[in-house]
């Protein structure tokens, strides 16, 4: 039996359960389509402002921008106002036809948090209700939310959290499986997507602590009540791979080896789409720190780091992946 399946929110179905994460910083159309590549079956946009989208800030459009070959996507927004948001949606469903559209209620940075949007959702479920119930009446795409356990380990209320989102209309949740108080650290509680699950009557995704195939594994192969999907954040940065040693893993199958050539393609790809979606030095600065993700683990990868860290141009990065070049490594 595969533990691979589709999955129903409302009139759409995602082929697998396999997701990549909003990651703001990380989740952009190029990173998008070489997770595409590698296995991933729905992946998110980073949160994109509502405000700013309903003012019409050009800046936010490269945000939404689908990745080459990537099809169905689903985009993440922010914010604190029912009406700017349902505002906001209907603009995206019109502009961009994503397949759903997702409300940020976990964000735990200031300055989201005291617009009351992100995290500061978690302690007005009414609100999660009202603005999700707005949206649904503003668009026929589905309408879904990422919330957290709570705000802190004394008011966890994920499950009124997920059960106001689901009144407002809400086709499916995500639980990062964390507190606000948490922030990234210390282990996400695995026992919550079960509860959660058994408690709403859509489809619950698996966020916090998601790094290995086995992991998503052991997330969807539980007993009883269980997430329906998982979804990939840290562990994809720098590591498309995990979707397709997850995919595997799913279906019962052996797990691929990944060469070091695949990493180095994997990368060079990403750097190429990044420079097609920005200018080309901000694709350079902003490429630094992915090409440090992909990095991790690998031979060389200090001095390797060191050189990624001062690329400016194109030029730069070329040169940077003809040193990475493993079989080059391997004659030294
Ligand atoms: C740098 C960074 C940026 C993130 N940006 C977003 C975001 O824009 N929207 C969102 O819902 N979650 C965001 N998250 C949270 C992730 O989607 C995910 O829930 C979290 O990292 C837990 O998963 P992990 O422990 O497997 O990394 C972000 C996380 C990190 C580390």
């Amino acid at each position: 039996m595969t533990l691979h399946a589709p999955v129903t929110m409302g009139g759409y179905t995602a082929r697998g359960n396999l997701f990549l994460a909003p990651v703001a910083g990380y989740s952009d159309a190029a990173f998008r389509s070489v997770c595409a590549n590698a296995g991933c079956d729905l992946a998110y946009t980073e949160m994109v402002s509502s405000e700013a989208l309903t003012r019409g800030s050009v800046k936010t459009n490269v945000l939404l921008e689908r990745g080459e070959g990537e099809g169905d996507y689903a985009v993440q927004l922010f914010g604190s106002d029912p009406d700017v948001m349902a505002r906001a949606a209907e603009l995206v469903a019109r502009r961009w036809e994503p397949a759903l559209i997702d409300v940020n209620c976990g964000c735990p940075v200031p300055k989201i948090v005291k617009t009351g949007a992100g995290s500061a959702l978690m302690r007005e479920p009414a609100r999660i209700e009202a603005i999700v119930r707005a949206m649904t009446a503003a668009v026929t795409v589905p309408v879904t939310v990422k919330i957290r356990l709570g705000w802190d380990d004394h008011t966890i209320n994920y499950l009124d959290a997920a059960q106001a989102a689901v009144s407002g209309g809400a086709a499916a949740v995500t639980l990062h499986a964390r507190t606000r108080a948490q922030g990234y650290s210390g282990t996400a509680d695995r026992t919550a997507f079960g509860r959660l699950a058994a408690a709403i009557p859509v489809p619950v995704f698996a966020s916090g602590d998601v790094f290995t195939a086995q992991d998503a594994v052991d997330i969807l192969g539980v007993d009883g009540p269980r997430a329906a999907g998982v979804m990939f954040a840290r562990g994809a940065m720098g590591n498309p791979f995990v979707f397709t040693l997850a995919l595997a893993a799913l279906n019962g199958l052996p797990e691929p080896v990944i060469q070091p050539a695949d990493r180095l393609a994997a990368a060079r790809r990403h750097f190429r789409l990044s420079l097609k979606l920005y200018p080309e030095h901000s694709a350079c600065v902003e490429f630094r720190k992915q090409a440090c993700s992909y990095l991790k683990g690998i031979r060389h990868g200090a001095e390797l780091r060191a050189r990624a860290v001062a690329c400016s141009t194109a030029a730069d990065f070329e040169d940077f992946f003809r040193v990475w070049d493993p079989s080059i490594q391997n004659l030294g």
